[in-house]
């Protein structure tokens, strides 16, 4: 494969899982099995793995927050509460130390810092001079909510820290949950000690928080500035000083070995504990090397939780449905007889594909094996065929959409020349009601338009009373209509009303991003909306049959184009497009100016010594500056690192481009 096809295919993945986090995370309906979704993360970690230089922000990380109730008032991080991402064996931590060799592009010798990894809730207190001033769920990560009374009921947490290297202004982050036998002896109906840490601690009333025995232990910080303590051993020390409780088992490890020896032991040693524990967590012990690593959009790259083996149980499946997402993708799920999996309840698994259900030769009424780790989506192992009923039959999968009765196909992949293991509606459209309600939960979600007051459940409400068939229909609500529906009352009808109004005025690549188009995700939107810069310009793009053009970018490639081009063709598409695009404020993409580096355009060539392209990159785009991959007229600098390309250099030369060594830039920066 080629270096672009590679990255495309990673890029894709990516996308893929992002969309599958949305389903199981904030529709609580995977539409593909826990199995399938396990092998995108593989594939992704794979490609990872064989092509070190692959990075995206979105790299998979299982957990993904949720939005923050809107019983309390909501409070922004000032630093986000991130998630990490998952090692599942020896392979992934190497693939992991890895990747931090290259980002650094140094070999050191590592320190992590080795701490079980809780399950509960994690939550952020803020101290100023001292005092507990507030506290904070993590919420979605960016945003929480203020428990702060609820949270000062917990014996483990100071209200008043008088030690004088206390920091004047800092987040203390740690996990709240509630210990095994505590969690036996309660008489409410949660499933597992998480959900009742969860549930007692978003109590709206906290004297009733109080009459749980909840605990803390804590492990980071957010907001926190410091120039005496280097490592994070040293941080836990100092906490534990303050006089917060930290974990016992908190070490030190160097080798990868080292790690996967402990984690074995630790598996086991794990049911012995007081509480539930699903992995270690491994931080690399330097904050100074954790600084240079910095974050990707959901995790931190010197950070990574290394998951306990999964939890499973049998059980008969009632049926099988079939599922049609957004872009088509018939998504057979199992429902099987409610069963109790390491504390949660269990009604549906994935069967992933069509491919899945004959490879694995699964039917109604078979009895199966469901394995669910972690906040994995659940899905079938195998089929206990001493238990299979003589007269069961195989399962016939649909040849046409259930939606809307269109052919349904599998496609031929352009990559691997193989056909798709998914089965997908052909109609692209709005004329496939699956179809459309999907896109339209798809554009009011939070990465796309972000309307908050118009979730996924009132999207299939205002659909079955006919209230919305497009997205525009959104800007062109009946509300008088709406505050005389059960359930709303005028304040909820003005909630809604302001947030669709709010989210009228949208930058162009979330607006690409939230009309659905197939194989175009965040990270390509934003590529996208880089390039054409203006609504004007894209449309221009798409009348004048100039979709091609767009090739030119660094990570848009033929699946790209294909799909924009089938998605523009189909009449009520572009018409939804025209309309919302004439109701809608979508703003032209504008560059953060703030930065040292703004208006300025970087190029590099040869390799770096200090550190890899990776951090470079996002060390310019940090401070506002970007980076391209061709000689071009923006170009402003071309960066020469070891053995540059001569062809390169002569050109910049040509074209007046300023030149600098690696050290020059790095002043620059200062
Ligand atoms: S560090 C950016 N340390 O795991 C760093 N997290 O998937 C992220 N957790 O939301 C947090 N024990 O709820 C960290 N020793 C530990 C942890 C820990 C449990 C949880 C925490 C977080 C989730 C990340």
């Amino acid at each position: 494969m080629k270096k672009s096809e590679i990255k495309k295919r990673y890029d894709n993945k990516i996308s893929e899982l992002k969309k599958h986090n949305k389903y199981y995370f904030e529709k609580s309906s995977p539409i593909i099995s826990d199995y399938e979704y396990d092998l995108i993360k593989r594939e992704i970690l794979d490609l990872e793995k064989k092509y070190p230089n692959l990075t995206n922000p979105s790299s998979p990380s299982d957990s993904l927050g949720y939005p923050p109730s809107k019983n309390f008032l909501k409070s922004k991080h000032r630093i986000k509460m991130l998630s990490l991402s998952n090692a599942f064996n020896k392979e992934d931590l190497e693939n992991f130390e890895k990747k931090i060799f290259n980002y650094l592009n140094q070999k050191t010798n590592i320190e992590y810092s080795v701490e079980p990894k809780i399950d509960g809730i994690s939550a952020s207190l803020t101290y100023k001079n001292g005092l507990l001033v507030l506290g904070t769920s993590r919420g979605d990560g960016a945003t929480g909510e203020v428990i702060t009374e609820n949270l000062k009921t917990i014996s483990d947490i100071p209200h008043k820290i008088t030690n004088r290297d206390f920091p004047k202004d800092i987040d203390i982050r740690g996990e709240v949950f509630i210990k095994k036998n505590d969690f036996k002896k309660l008489k409410n109906n949660f499933a597992n000690p998480r959900n009742a840490a969860s549930g007692t601690l978003r109590q709206k009333n906290p004297a009733e928080t109080k009459k749980i025995p909840l605990n803390f232990v804590a492990y980071t910080y957010g907001y926190f500035e410091s120039a005496e303590i280097k490592k994070q051993s040293d941080f836990l020390n100092s906490l534990k000083k303050w006089g917060f409780k930290i974990n016992e088992h908190n070490k030190i490890l160097k080798t990868i070995d080292d790690l996967v020896n402990f984690h074995k032991k630790f598996e086991n040693d794990r049911f012995d504990l007081e509480y539930d524990v699903d992995g270690l967590v491994y931080k690399i012990n330097s904050l100074e090397l954790q600084r240079r690593l910095g974050f990707t959009s959901n995790s931190p790259r010197w950070a990574i939780a290394h998951k306990f083996s999964a939890d499973s149980a049998y059980s008969q499946i009632t049926d099988i449905s079939i599922q049609v997402g957004r872009t088509g993708a018939l998504t057979p799920v199992a429902r099987i007889k409610p069963v109790n999996i390491g504390g949660v309840v269990v009604s549906n698994a994935t069967l992933h594909n069509e491919d899945e259900i004959i490879r694995k030769d699964i039917r109604i009424g078979d009895t199966v094996k469901i394995e669910r780790a972690g906040d994995v989506i659940p899905h079938v192992i195998h089929v206990d065929l001493k238990k299979r009923d003589k007269k069961s039959k195989k399962f016939e999968f649909p040849i046409t959409c259930p939606s809307c009765g269109s052919e349904t196909i599998k496609e031929l992949n352009r990559l691997t020349k193989k056909y798709d293991a998914v089965r997908r509606c052909t109609n692209e459209g709005y004329d496939c009601e699956k179809i459309a309600i999907e896109k339209i939960k798809h554009f009011i979600s939070k990465e796309a338009m972000n309307i908050d007051g118009l979730g996924k459940k009132v999207v299939e409400n205002f659909w079955s009373l006919n209230l919305i068939r497009f997205p525009q229909d959104i800007y062109n609500l009946d509300y008088k209509k709406i505050s005389n529906l059960e359930g709303w009352g005028n304040l909820s009808v003005s909630n809604l009303k302001y947030s669709i109004d709010q989210s009228k005025k949208v930058p162009l690549d979330r607006f690409l991003y939230a009309i659905g188009i197939r194989h175009i995700g965040v990270e390509n939107a934003k590529l996208i909306a880089e390039y054409t810069k203006s609504i004007k310009n894209l449309m221009s793009f798409i009348d004048k049959k100039k979709l091609n053009e767009l090739l030119n970018i660094d990570g848009i490639g033929d699946t790209q184009i294909h799909s924009l081009k089938k998605f523009f063709d189909n009449k009520l598409n572009y018409s939804v497009i025209k309309k919302l695009s004439n109701t809608l404020m979508i703003s032209d993409l504008k560059l953060n100016k703030k930065g040292k580096l703004s208006n300025n355009t970087f190029m590099f060539t040869g390799k770096l010594s200090d550190m890899s392209r990776a951090e470079a990159k996002s060390l310019i785009e940090k401070n506002s500056g970007s980076v391209t991959s061709s000689i071009n007229k923006k170009l402003k600098y071309l960066i020469i690192g070891e053995k540059p390309t001569n062809r390169k250099v002569e050109q910049a030369k040509q074209l007046g481009i300023k030149i600098l060594s690696e050290k020059q830039w790095l002043r620059l920066l200062d």
